[in-house]
């Protein structure tokens, strides 16, 4: 079914505005933050409000780029996407006359594939580009495929983009995922909610996001419930209703600014963050000595007694929700640089996610990164500022705090990738009293990637950048 060589794969995307990240490291942080609202629900949930006419109100939205694309998207196909005050999307999708998501929504955002499940099951027909292909990194979205195909549609695949049909509508069915993924269930979750009949979706992702999405599904009138932790069965309705939806917290923002304050040796409470979404990560802290205390809705951690060396080593491995998220893996290793002895970390979800450790490397990190999934990190290390890259968007989030803890400047080139996925990240770090500026490049440099052996290539697929990888 694949195609010889599609012009798909020769699209390169429109370069972003070059701008860095001026860090002056060394500043413990203090004070409290507010967490925002979390990307990987507002975009599923700004998909989701195509399952019907009427509008849909999203509040606590995070400005963030992948959502502004994901709006734009949506408004390429006709649908009314109204942002009428920060965190406020309304979303109408009344006449939608353009069934079709282009190679340049997924380019720039791998997520604009969760419009599949929503636009096939209300509207029976989409032309969707691929957003896995070789071009822009290893994310395959076969399992979202054989979900819509079990749910009854028929799928073919040319020239990069899928073309899916469901004459009539799609028809309930045990779709069983042969791997847990995130968007594989939201994708079938979403379509199912439109499809005839009864819908068993196991082993179902855990993520609370994907809750949050249901909890959103249940107010728009679908009948969708978590039955067991990895079960998810869903009645399907004629049609859904309008409603409105407060977006949850961002969990990996939340780990951000944890690892932040321990890095810095400083002192954060964060708002607006259930303790139990960042259990695991709340573990880890526990387990390496940092002092944490969950609250009701706020998570304070206070690193200002720690001396060098206080931090205990720890093996860390990322694994679906209620495990480690690997979004968090990379704060992570930031945090066990700092801790005294030597700390292994195991990457269970995805291949390429080790890859940024070359860059914080050149901050003087002593890390060895064995195979895609494996690395050993000694320390304690002082960090040092340096000029760094950018690869993607986790890595990128990581990086400054590597350099927020390292003695002296760095520069942060490719400062668009973090724009992706964290809601004025310079601003709220500033109001910790970081010295973190975000301005033009004056040397644009392409953003490089140091794969295990320490050899330096061009990064031509940023994963989550073009990014594709994961957000
Ligand atoms: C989501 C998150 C991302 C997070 C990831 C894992 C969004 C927008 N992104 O990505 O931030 O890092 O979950 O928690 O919510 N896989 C296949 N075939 C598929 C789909 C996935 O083989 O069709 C594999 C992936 O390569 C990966 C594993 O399944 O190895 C899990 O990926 P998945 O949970 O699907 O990640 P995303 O939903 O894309």
């Amino acid at each position: 079914m694949a195609d010889a060589k599609p012009f798909h794969w020769e699209y390169t995307p429109p370069p972003a505005p070059p701008e860095v990240f001026r860090i002056e490291g060394g500043r413990p942080l203090h004070g409290n933050v507010r967490v925002s609202g979390a990307k990987n629900a507002a975009l599923k949930m700004l998909a989701a409000a195509t399952l019907t006419g009427e509008r849909c109100r999203l509040t606590n939205v995070p400005e963030i780029e992948d959502v502004r694309v994901m709006a734009e998207t949506l408004r390429e196909l006709g649908v009314v996407v109204d942002h009428p005050s920060p965190g406020v999307y309304e979303v109408a999708s009344g006449d939608v006359d353009w069934l079709f998501v282009p190679l340049e929504a997924a380019a720039k955002m791998r997520a604009s594939f969760i419009l599949l499940g929503p636009l096939l099951a209300r509207f029976g027909r989409v032309i969707i580009s691929n957003p896995g292909g070789d071009r822009i990194g290893r994310r395959p979205v076969n399992l979202h495929v054989e979900a819509m195909r079990t749910l009854g549609a028929s799928i073919d695949y040319r020239n990069g983009y899928y073309y899916a049909q469901a004459p009539g509508r799609l028809r309930g069915a045990e779709v069983r995922m042969p791997i847990v993924s995130v968007m594989g269930t939201e994708n079938a979750m979403l379509a199912a909610t439109l499809a005839d009949g009864h819908t068993v979706i196991r082993p179902a992702a855990q993520e609370p996001e994907v809750d949050d999405l249901i909890t959103m599904l249940r107010s728009m009138g679908a009948d969708v419930t978590r039955t067991y932790p990895d079960t998810i069965e869903i009645y399907g309705k004629k049609r859904l209703r309008g409603a409105e939806h407060r977006v949850m917290p961002d969990r990996i923002e939340a780990g951000t600014f944890l690892v932040a304050a321990a890095v810095t040796g400083g002192r954060v409470t964060l708002e607006e963050a259930p303790c139990e979404h960042v259990s695991a990560l709340v573990e880890v802290f526990e387990q390496v000595g940092i002092p944490i205390v969950c609250g009701q809705d706020t998570i304070d951690v206070d690193a200002t007694g720690l001396r060098p060396g206080d931090i205990r080593p720890c093996q860390i491995e990322t694994a679906p929700y209620p495990g480690l998220a690997t979004d968090l893996q990379s704060p992570a290793c930031v945090l066990l640089t700092q801790a005294g002895g030597t700390s292994r970390v195991t990457e269970s979800i995805f291949e390429d996610r080790l890859e940024w450790l070359g860059e914080l490397r050149r901050m003087g990190a002593r890390v060895e990164v064995e195979d895609p999934h494996h690395a050993t990190i000694q320390g304690p290390t002082a960090l040092r500022g340096a000029e760094v890259s950018i690869g993607d968007l986790r890595a990128g989030a990581s990086l400054i705090l590597a350099a927020l803890a390292a003695e002296g400047e760095s520069v942060v080139h490719g400062a668009h990738h973090v724009q992706r996925g964290y809601e004025h990240i310079d601003r709220k770090f500033g109001e910790l009293g970081a010295r973190i500026v975000r301005t033009a490049d004056p040397v644009a440099r392409t953003a490089t990637t140091v794969g295990p052996a320490g050899s330096t290539s061009p990064a031509t697929a940023p994963s989550e950048a073009s990014d594709p990888p994961a957000g």
